[in-house]
């Protein structure tokens, strides 16, 4: 009989659950995404989102558990995110997955966030395991880790303010764009100038850091649009995602330089983005580095990454928390 996990993510905008068997077979994978109802704030609003998974939450699970062919009396472990993220939308997943386990009297592990990312990696490549390096970037999070094995971490860098996909957000809205705005910048960017406006590389000097910095970006460009209010749009987007790539690859680069790995992850809603694993590829070619994009489905937020998480955990580690369990908005890896 295969060991079921069943996986609830609820950190953000995403409500999602899923039903893993032994780890690493996605019986079902179901995310709903509010990104519709922020699209006209610009981002995601705290109090829309924690009430909007309190409406979809059983309906995603009963779905999960339907697509998945397993019934709740037969799953064995149940894993939920309890950090990074909006406590009111933690709290959502978080009380459902510890219910279950308290109803159903199976054991419950609490899953970080930021793990959870580089859990999309050891699902589909088995083949591939640590020593690598992992880039989590997302509309949340810009965080460079140094996974020396799964449950074995060093957190090298990460953002000072602004996320990198936060980043394009906020360009985006500053021309117009729709949230999320960074699949629009992809986009407009191949049709733009990316060395129009000249902006700079933050955070790339300090060779012995691997934080990021985004805001100071979308301010160099505020100021410049004060005198040239017809620059295109297009030309706004490949110069902002150029600066963008250019750092996320050169200080990743650097950072597998230290650390001596021969692999780099990228996960994350970022790792989308067409320059960033053109250019990554081919840079990291050069050094003799392998470069991982596991698929967009698990590189966005998703509950496979959870479960599979927590599978781990559970199983490997013999790690198993308590009920009481609460959410921790500015967890750490
Ligand atoms: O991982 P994700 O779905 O959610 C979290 O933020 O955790 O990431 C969403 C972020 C948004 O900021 C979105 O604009 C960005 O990923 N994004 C992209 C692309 N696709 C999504 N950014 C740049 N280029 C893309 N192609
Ligand atoms: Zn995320």
């Amino acid at each position: 009989m295969p060991f079921y996990t069943l996986g609830i993510e609820t950190s953000c905008d995403e409500t999602a659950a899923a039903v893993v068997a032994e780890g690493r077979q996605l019986l079902s994978n179901i995310v709903f995404s509010q990104a519709k109802l922020h699209s006209k704030y610009g981002g995601v609003v705290p109090e829309i989102a924690s009430r909007n998974h309190l409406k979809k939450i059983t309906f995603v699970l009963e779905e999960a558990l339907e697509q998945s062919g397993v019934p709740l009396e037969r799953i064995n472990l149940v894993g939920a995110t309890y950090g990074p993220g909006l406590v009111g939308c933690l709290l959502v997943g978080l009380s459902m997955a510890q219910g279950i386990a308290y109803a159903r009297d199976i054991p419950f592990v609490g899953v970080n966030h930021l793990e959870g990312h580089i859990f999309a990696h050891y699902i589909e490549n088995p083949d591939a395991p640590p020593p690598f390096l992992a880039l989590i970037v997302s509309g949340g999070h810009t965080n460079l880790v140094y996974v020396k094995q799964y449950g074995r971490y060093e957190a090298l860098g990460e953002t000072r303010d602004d996320a990198a996909g936060e980043g394009f957000d906020k360009v985006g809205k500053l021309i117009g764009l729709d949230y999320p705005a960074g699949p629009q910048i992809d986009r407009l960017a191949k049709l733009g100038d990316p060395n129009l406006i000249r902006l700079p590389r933050p955070m790339l000097l300090q060779e012995d850091s691997s934080d990021f910095s985004f805001a100071g970006l979308k301010t160099a460009i505020v100021y410049y649009l004060k005198g040239h209010q017809n620059t295109k749009r297009e030309d706004i987007a490949a110069s902002f995602q150029s600066a963008v790539v250019d750092v996320l690859v050169k200080k990743t680069l650097q950072a597998a330089k230290k650390t001596k790995v021969d692999r780099i992850v990228v996960v994350g809603g970022v790792a989308a983005n067409s320059l960033l694993r053109q250019r990554l590829k081919e840079e990291a070619e050069k050094m003799r580095k392998e470069v991982y994009f596991p698929s967009l489905s698990l590189c966005t937020d998703n509950a496979a990454m959870i479960a599979a998480n927590a599978y781990f955990k559970y199983k490997e580690l013999g790690q198993k928390d308590d009920l009481s369990l609460a959410p921790q908005p500015s967890l750490r890896l």
